[in-house]
């Protein structure tokens, strides 16, 4: 029988910290993996942007809109009902004003239970992180590299990996403490960055390619069990292989329709004792 789980709230991942336990973060997107995550006892689901790759088939983030990711929120809440949900907030949600911030931050919560937000940025996005923490809600910052400005960062690359960019990383850390955020995200930067940055704030830090030594470790879900096929960064491991696995079932699958081996009888339903008799007179008048 499976013991319920129970749901990990924030001052929780503060006493992780102080306790120097790991958090075991990873996204995910829909009902089933959601489900597995609550079933494996995962502390934290982030329904990422990234989903617009993972699910979509984008080649980035920034087509995802508001309503895909209220959607995919609704549907992984449903899934895992004692698992700290964070939405993450698409490109244009929260960067035109902070009224439109404060309005889409709240929907994650209203229509979709979410714990948290999530918002890509350093001091640029303090306005609108301040008004969202004023309507009562939790934030996660995220900085390093962040996927939805990787135009201004000339592209995908990892941050942090000079001591003027480091310290750049280091200022808008501080200065999304300083505002208020409860928990912080550092994706692709050194483990030094890493460990730097979580042992100089008091709020949990975790990575995502930022090394061994932050409070916790968030991967794609749809990374980590080898689902995802276009491209695979540095910082992932995965766990399984998935789209083999998916794969090779499928032509399984349409070896045994070509052959004829499936259906076989056990694969059938069969009329009701009685009944077969009483068919065969009954389409003996459609002959
Ligand atoms: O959308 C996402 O999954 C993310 C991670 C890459 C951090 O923001």
């Amino acid at each position: 029988m499976t013991v319920k789980k129970k749901k990990k709230m924030i001052h929780q991942f503060y006493k992780m910290k102080e306790k120097g336990e790991k958090v075991v973060w990873i996204t995910s997107y829909d009902y089933p993996t959601g489900q597995f995550a609550e079933e494996a006892d995962v502390d934290m689901i982030l329904v990422g942007d990234s989903l617009g790759m993972c699910v979509y088939g984008y080649k980035g983030t920034i087509p995802v809109t508001m309503e895909q990711c209220i959607y995919h929120c609704e549907a992984v809440r449903r899934a895992a009902p004692n698992t700290f949900v964070i939405g993450d907030m698409p490109f244009m949600s929260y960067q035109i004003s902070v009224e439109e911030a404060v309005d889409n931050a709240g929907r994650f919560l209203k229509e979709a239970d979410c714990d948290a937000i999530k918002l890509e940025g350093g001091t640029r996005v303090i306005p609108q992180i301040r008004a969202i923490l004023d309507a009562g809600i939790v934030v996660c910052g995220h900085i390093g590299l962040t996927p939805q400005s990787s135009g201004q960062l000339g592209g995908h690359k990892a941050q942090g990996r000079t001591v003027e960019s480091a310290q750049v990383l280091i200022e808008d850390a501080i200065a999304l403490h300083e505002a208020g955020i409860q928990l912080l995200l550092l994706e692709a930067v050194p483990p030094e960055v890493g460990k730097f940055i979580t042992d100089l704030l008091p709020i949990p830090v975790y990575g995502i390619g930022a090394g061994m030594h932050t409070d916790g470790q968030l991967l794609i879900v749809s990374d980590l069990i080898g689902q995802f096929q276009a491209f695979t960064p540095k910082f992932v491991k995965k766990y399984a292989n998935v789209a083999e696995v998916v794969t090779n079932a499928l032509r399984d699958y349409g070896k045994e329709v070509r052959s004829g081996a499936f259906p076989s009888d056990e694969h059938c339903y069969h009329m009701i004792e009685g009944e077969f008799p009483k068919f065969e007179e009954l389409i003996k008048k459609y002959k």
